[in-house]
């Protein structure tokens, strides 16, 4: 990944669906705005991409009729990759403390999971990525992941692979520890996971400008 050589700073959050990410963004970002940061808060694929017919259907088709995982991965990868250079960059050179709701990192547990490991293409597009100052793993098992997610009432039926989650839960824990994430591990209260995101926000954003 490139460093990007500004003074902002970008930091990620990734993890299963139902992990904490929106909880503790959403804090962090209540925090920082508190002490006078430029925060922007965004997201990985960008609200454009989930619209497009073939990440619907492989969202929300358990047999994903008529697309290939690998098609999807690719345009969602370009979609990421463009997000960098249109969204996360200008705002890292304004100085601002830019916030991604999930990152290549997710991008990369999703193919391995679903058994893609021979594709060396997203390595190829994952070192033109921008790299972020701090990129937190949020580590749950999958069961509390799921419950968590079943608890939303607009979430209770929707379809999950539950086989999918163990396998992405072992590529996220063997991906954070090869792209040097940082593991929270969101058993624990909120508040504690909250502290730790703090303590590691004030270790790298001791020179950002308040
Ligand atoms: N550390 C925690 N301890 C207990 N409950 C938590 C914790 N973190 C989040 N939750 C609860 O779990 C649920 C899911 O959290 P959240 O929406 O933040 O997850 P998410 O990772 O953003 O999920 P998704 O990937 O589906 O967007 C929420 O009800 C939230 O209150
Ligand atoms: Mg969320």
């Amino acid at each position: 990944m490139q460093k990007h050589n500004t003074s902002g700073k970008l930091i990620t959050f990734c993890g299963l669906d139902g992990c904490g990410k929106t909880t503790l963004i959403t804090m962090l970002n209540e925090y920082l705005t508190e002490q006078g940061y430029d925060v922007l808060l965004t997201k990985q694929p960008t609200e454009e991409f989930r619209r497009s017919n073939i990440f619907r259907s492989v969202q929300d088709t358990p047999d994903h009729i008529g697309y290939d995982y690998r098609a999807m991965s690719l345009m969602a990868a370009g979609d990421r990759l463009q997000h960098c250079f249109n969204t996360i960059l200008p705002a890292l050179e304004q100085g601002s403390i830019v916030i991604s709701d999930r990152y290549f990192y997710s991008c990369l547990a999703n193919l391995k999971a679903r058994g893609y490991i021979q594709d060396k293409w997203i390595y190829e597009i994952l070192s033109h990525a921008v790299k972020p100052d701090l990129a937190f793993f949020l580590n749950i098992d999958v069961e509390t992941a799921l419950k968590r997610v079943r608890s939303r009432i607009d979430e209770r039926d929707t379809y999950i692979n539950i086989e999918l989650q163990y396998r992405l839960k072992s590529e996220y824990e063997i991906i954070a520890g090869q792209y040097d994430e940082i593991t929270i591990n969101t058993a624990q209260s909120i508040s504690d996971c909250f502290d730790a995101v703090l303590k590691h926000f004030h270790n790298i954003c001791s020179s950002a400008v308040a």
